[in-house]
């Protein structure tokens, strides 16, 4: 079965109200690429808007509390994701991994939770410089989603995004080579793990830098179903060519 590839954009701690017209804009050109997917995660403040600002277009968040309610002060639940308007959800972003000490157990409860919302699930992973310097990277990486990953996985809800640490906002991308043999591991790790179909069935995007100039050699490479993309995903002329060279 052939994987349809999924351009989804991060905004990050990026946009207000004002910037929605760029997801409108998105929106619009995404209607004209049947064979692709889209999808844009903004700040929790906009997804109701956003998703006003653009009906039937996918709508994210970028984070989700495993627990349903409680206590947390500043955390948002599934289900008010879901309230709010979200489709889908990233967890694991390395950012959160990093400045919030996130562990693959808890993405893995997270994204538990984010799935029986109903909520379609990006999970992250990715090395740093010094692991890729080491020699570590495919092991690294290939343990950590495994961890990553929670007990019960419904058909074609969950997406793999492979995001090198040091590509994330500098300009630099993995090589070819890099990213064709990391996402080959992460699938033959995932069908060992979940087993073939799972591992068939499952998107590997790949994020660090995706920018309109370089989405055509990188999402035409073996096992890249698409792209995670942050800072070329804050306005339309510049996400607008990533989505054209994946469809
Ligand atoms: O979630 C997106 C990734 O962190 C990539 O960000 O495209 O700005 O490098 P970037």
């Amino acid at each position: 079965m052939a994987r349809r590839k999924l351009i989804a954009g991060n905004w990050k701690m990026h946009g207000i109200a004002g910037d929605l017209g760029e997801i409108t804009r998105i929106s619009m050109a995404s209607e004209t690429l049947s064979d692709i997917d889209t999808a844009i995660c903004v700040p929790a403040t906009l997804i109701e808007r956003a998703s006003e600002a653009a009906p039937g277009f996918v709508i994210g968040g970028q984070d989700v509390h495993a627990e349903p309610r409680g206590a947390f002060t500043g955390s948002i639940s599934a289900a008010m994701l879901v309230d709010a308007g979200a489709e889908t959800v990233i967890v694991g972003h390395s950012e959160r991994r990093e400045a919030f000490g996130e562990t693959d157990a808890q993405v893995a409860a997270k994204a538990a939770a984010a799935l029986a919302a109903g909520l379609d699930v990006i999970v992250c992973c990715g090395e740093s410089l010094d692991v890729r310097e080491a020699g570590n990277a495919l092991e690294t990486v290939g343990k950590q989603i495994v961890a990553s990953l929670p007990g019960e996985i419904p058909e074609g809800k969950l997406s793999v995004a492979y995001e090198p640490i040091w590509a994330i906002g500098t300009g630099k991308v993995a090589g070819p080579d890099e990213i064709r043999e990391m996402h080959a591991h992460l699938r033959g790790e995932l069908g060992k793990a979940r087993g073939e179909t799972f591992a068939n069935e499952t998107k590997i995007l790949y994020g660090g830098s995706v920018k309109g100039e370089n989405a055509g050699d990188i999402l035409h490479l073996d096992h890249v179903d698409g792209a995670l993309v942050g800072g070329a995903s804050l306005t339309a002329d510049q996400f607008i060519p990533i989505m054209n060279a994946a469809a």
